[in-house]
């Protein structure tokens, strides 16, 4: 009996013994390494649209021309842009869509939809395990963070894309810090974020904030500013403007007859859903003086061609305020343009303006972003951040309220020069901005070399 169970245990040890290379050479390769490949392999994960995720598809395009092979993954909800279809590095992996929420409760939709969201990528994640990093975008943090941070048990590095605050968006929604919902929000983020390898953030200003209050290595932090999204591009310089603008199906109904752009008569563009923090009123207001002042004192100014594009709730309000003036300099307009015209209605004007203030005070607006794109210079409400992106009489000009757009913009009507110079530096940063950001960033985390 006893010589038996002995026997026995001999057995099973040789034969632990005779696994043992199966195990080192194809059990374990096969639950870490996947199908790891020679070349660098980088995750990129955004939980929402492909298509509306001009950063996540920069980054991808950046990391294959380094010759990374990118695995990209998201909802395709519409199409993705042209150069990512096209480059053979990036693979797109669909994450499936939960649709079968409607008709309950919200709190029972959300958590089924958290279940539902955590399988798809757990599953996902699975299938890419081998790769080197997983960049994620936050927010959103729940639920893709904690199963990041677990993914780092496959030996795969976890960066962070700050593009905001997850919690400090809820917060706006539910209106306390406090409420549940927030506080489980803040708890993961916070929590989770502590085990990132390396953290990007949008602005410098965020990451000063999340030093400070999310305790992170100022070393492991770096600083990559977003660029305009791709359709984005100035005039070409064989198209006459001017012609255009009297041209140009889309736009001609609304461009007065005598306006000339050769006597300095300027167009000037804003963009807005027309919350309560974007006040278009500053600007109507603004019109207003300018108007006013050319009937007492200077008849010879030129006239303002204003195009306010977009669509939201206070919009019949701000028209409703406009019909009721006289207008004879200002002439405004409000669109409501498809996303293939307002990118070339950007390259007929001369300025942008942007009302936008910023409600976590960390981030910088796209549209500004896309202005600058457009090769115009823009006049902007200012906000402490915004120094980031905008340098007053450099590539653009800043205001505080209603008086100092008036001054704004008669500077800007009258001065030939100011124009000249804002729009010649405009056109110097372009392009550069992304790839020497970019470059400069994954260098200071020795991701490149
Ligand atoms: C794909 O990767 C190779 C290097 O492996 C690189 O030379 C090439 O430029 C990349 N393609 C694109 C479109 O970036
Ligand atoms: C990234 O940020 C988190 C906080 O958000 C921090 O705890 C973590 O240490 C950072 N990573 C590094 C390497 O500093
Ligand atoms: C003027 O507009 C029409 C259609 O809107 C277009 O076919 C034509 O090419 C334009 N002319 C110029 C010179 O841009």
């Amino acid at each position: 009996m006893l010589m038996d169970t002995e026997y026995s245990w001999w057995i099973a040890l040789g034969s632990i013994y005779m696994a043992l290379p199966l195990l080192a050479y194809t059990v374990i390769p096969y639950l870490f390494y996947g199908n790891r490949s020679t070349k660098k392999r980088i995750i990129v994960y955004v939980i929402g649209d492909l298509g509306h995720s001009p950063r996540m598809c920069n980054q991808a395009a950046s990391f294959s021309k380094h010759g990374w092979e990118v695995e990209l993954c998201g909802y395709l909800e519409g199409a993705v842009p042209k150069f990512i279809e096209d480059d053979p590095n990036i693979t797109i992996h669909e994450l499936p869509v939960c649709d079968h929420v409607r008709g309950k409760q919200p709190l029972a939709a959300m958590i089924h939809k958290v279940t539902f969201q955590m399988l798809a990528i757990s599953k996902q994640l699975w299938k890419l395990r081998g790769s080197d990093y997983l960049l994620m975008q936050n927010p959103p943090s729940i639920p893709i963070m904690p199963l990041a941070v677990l993914y780092r048990f496959t030996g795969c590095k976890l960066i962070i894309d700050w593009h905001n605050l997850g919690y400090s968006i809820l917060q706006l929604k539910f209106g306390s810090f406090y409420h549940p919902f927030v506080l489980i929000y803040y708890m993961i983020e916070y929590f989770f974020s502590k085990f990132a390898t390396y953290n990007l953030t949008v602005t410098k200003a965020m990451k000063d904030y999340l030093v400070k209050n999310f305790g992170l290595k100022s070393k492991r932090c770096v600083v990559l500013y977003d660029r305009p999204s791709s359709q984005f591009g100035p005039l070409s310089t064989t198209v006459d403007r001017s012609h255009a603008l009297h041209n140009e199906s889309f736009i001609k109904d609304y461009v007065p007859k005598d306006f000339d752009l050769g006597k300095g008569d300027k167009v000037f563009v804003t963009s807005t859903s027309f919350t309560p923090d974007e006040d278009i009123g500053i600007l109507i207001g603004a019109l207003k003086i300018y108007e006013n002042s050319c009937k007492k004192f200077d008849k010879s100014l030129p006239k303002i061609l204003c195009f306010i594009t977009g669509k939201g709730l206070l919009k019949q309000k701000f028209i409703e305020r406009v019909r009721q003036e006289k207008w004879e300099k200002c002439n405004i307009n409000f669109l409501w343009l498809s996303p293939t015209d307002y990118p070339k209605l950007l390259q007929l004007c001369d300025y942008g303006i942007s009302l936008h203030t910023s409600s976590s005070g960390l981030d910088l607006p796209m549209k500004i972003l896309d202005m600058l794109g457009s090769g115009l210079p823009v006049i902007a409400s200012n906000y402490p951040v915004l120094e980031e992106l905008l340098v007053h009489e450099k590539n653009g000009l800043k205001f505080l309220d209603r008086r100092e757009l008036h001054e704004a913009l008669v500077f800007a009507m009258k001065d030939a020069n100011i124009y000249k110079s804002l729009h010649e530096t405009v056109l110097l940063e372009q392009g550069n901005r992304w790839d020497s950001s970019w470059k400069t960033a994954m260098k200071e985390i020795n991701l490149i070399n």
